[in-house]
């Protein structure tokens, strides 16, 4: 072989060696993609499994230390209907309330918050609102009068 030709085919060599090596790389590029744009739309991470990026379990309405005050939850939720005393709700700071609790006690007005009662929706619309919630937030309004 002359030493062109030796030398042809060393730059042959080379150029075949980038070209499989930039393929791989491009492969292995590729690949990272695809397992990227195949995977699930969603992962399942149970309560407490601190491996998945949730945490700590997010402390539980009922929890006490997480509470929010009587008026807290009444200015977010129960203020929209009690505030004004529309659809016939006992009147904030009108006696109404305490006029009810004096007729069926802190527990019965407890029973029907919770169940809801006439036009008011069941939790007063506070879903998430623990019992002991919906109780200083009663008490809050009955204060009030
Ligand atoms: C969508 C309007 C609305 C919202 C919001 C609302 N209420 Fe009421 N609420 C009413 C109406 C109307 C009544 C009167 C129902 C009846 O006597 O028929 C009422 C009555 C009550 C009573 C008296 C129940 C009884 O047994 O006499 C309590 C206690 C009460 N609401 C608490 C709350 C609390 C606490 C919240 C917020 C967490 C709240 N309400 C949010 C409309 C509402």
């Amino acid at each position: 072989m002359n030493k062109l030709a030796a030398k042809a085919a060393s730059a042959l060599c080379t150029l075949g060696l980038s070209v499989a090596l930039a393929t791989s790389v491009y492969a292995a590029v590729d690949r990272d993609a695809i397992i990227d744009r195949i995977q699930p739309h969603g992962n399942i991470c149970v309560a407490g499994d601190e491996t998945c990026g949730l945490g700590a379990p997010a402390p539980s309405a009922s929890a006490g230390a997480s509470a929010r005050t009587g008026e807290e939850v009444y200015n977010r939720f129960c203020a929209a209907c009690h505030a004004s005393g529309i659809l016939e709700s006992p009147k904030f700071g009108s006696g109404q309330m305490s006029a009810r609790a004096a007729e069926k006690g802190l527990d019965g007005l407890l029973a029907t918050s919770i169940s809801g009662i006439g036009a008011m929706p069941p939790k007063g619309t506070c879903n998430d609102c623990s019992d002991e919630e919906l109780e200083a937030t009663i008490q809050f309004m009955i204060d009030a009068e």
